[in-house]
């Protein structure tokens, strides 16, 4: 079909191709205008390809620019990189991006939530550098560069200016890493210099995490690095219901990777029952990128009336269907939504 937009899919591993199937599915039901370019990658490309991240995945996202991604697999001990971390360093994919809204029809503690965790995605502790010194004693370098953390603050700002938003915090524990910490929130201090409109301020991490917990309406746009963002993003991911409702998408300057979030071992223990919504939120959000709000808006409406019912989803939302029989049930809703 003319008109259609080619995105690269990329199913992963575990329950990554069951998500990618509904997804699919879903899609194609709602007539949404995209063709896409399948790409094993993972544990199942690095039997056949000796690659966990083969170079066509590489070559498809350079010429796509957009991309959907499940998990790919990680052995605790191996001693390759995390290949999830590796393809977002590959990609220059430096701003991962959470979205922390409610998901209509399902139940939060906060309703109405609406802020967004910005997070370097690059360097700082998920540089991936640690040696032996010798027996016993391991390093771990936390890398920390003018270059990224002027780039991300300038992501955070700029992200922040084009959705009308008020206020950005920079996280941080400066008060301890006073080098690279306070590298950091030096870059984002001059940055915020440029956006007199939008309110700066900056907390230290612990604090903010607390002040998350009890208040998390006091938050707008959030920035921090690396590892402070992992912790952070899954703290108001559980803030807004849990897997499956907040987004997650890394983006370079001119390319997107949409991603679901979850590990290897709710994988293993999830068979054919995993929650279609931990790939479908963050495909929705894609949607929303490339301009067919509309039809993420229809999936949505259909999504919700099938959780607003409570029947036909999956065991962790307190029903019995497995990951096809609630993606069936979005389908079956969509011409009604
Ligand atoms: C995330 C995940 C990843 C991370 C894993 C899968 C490498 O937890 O996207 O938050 O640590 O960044
Ligand atoms: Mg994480």
């Amino acid at each position: 079909m003319s008109g259609e937009r080619t995105v690269t899919l990329i199913p992963g591993d575990g329950i990554g191709p069951a998500l990618a199937d509904a997804v699919v599915r879903i899609f194609a039901a709602a007539a949404v205008p995209i063709a896409w370019e399948r790409i094993t990658a993972g544990d199942q490309a690095l039997r056949s390809h000796g690659a966990a991240i083969p170079a066509e995945l590489i070559a498809s996202v350079l010429r796509t620019r957009v991309a959907l991604k499940g998990h790919l697999a990680v052995r605790l001990g191996e001693e390759r990189e995390n290949p999830n971390v590796a393809l977002r360093k590959l990609l220059d994919l430096y701003a991962n991006v959470r979205a922390v809204q409610s998901f209509p029809g399902r139940t939060s503690r906060y309703p109405g939530l609406d802020l967004v965790v910005v997070r370097e995605a690059t360097e700082g502790e998920y540089a991936g550098i640690e040696h032996r010194v010798v027996p016993g004693v391991v390093e771990s370098i936390k890398v920390t560069t003018e270059r990224a953390c002027t780039r991300i603050a300038r992501f955070a700002f700029a992200y922040a200016a084009a959705a009308g938003r008020k206020q950005v915090t920079a996280v941080h524990k400066a008060n301890i890493m006073k080098r690279s910490d306070g590298l950091f929130l030096e870059c984002c201090r001059a940055v915020a210099r440029d956006y007199p409109a939008i309110a700066f301020r900056d907390l230290i991490v612990d604090n903010a995490c607390m002040q998350l917990v009890m208040d998390p309406y006091r938050f707008d746009v959030m920035v921090m690095q690396s590892f402070y963002g992992d912790l952070v993003s899954d703290l108001c991911a559980g803030l807004a219901g849990g897997p499956g409702v907040v987004p997650s998408a890394s983006f370079g300057d001119d390319r997107a990777v949409f991603e679901a979030v979850y590990d290897d071992a709710p994988a293993a223990a999830a068979p054919g029952g995993a929650n279609p919504m931990i790939l479908l939120v963050s495909a929705l959000a894609m949607l929303r990128h490339l301009g067919l709000g509309a039809y993420a808006e229809r999936i949505t409406a259909a999504t919700a009336a099938v959780l607003g019912e409570g029947r036909e989803v999956t065991r962790d939302l307190g029903g019995t269907a497995d990951t096809r029989a609630m993606a069936d049930a979005i389908i079956a809703r969509l011409g009604s939504g």
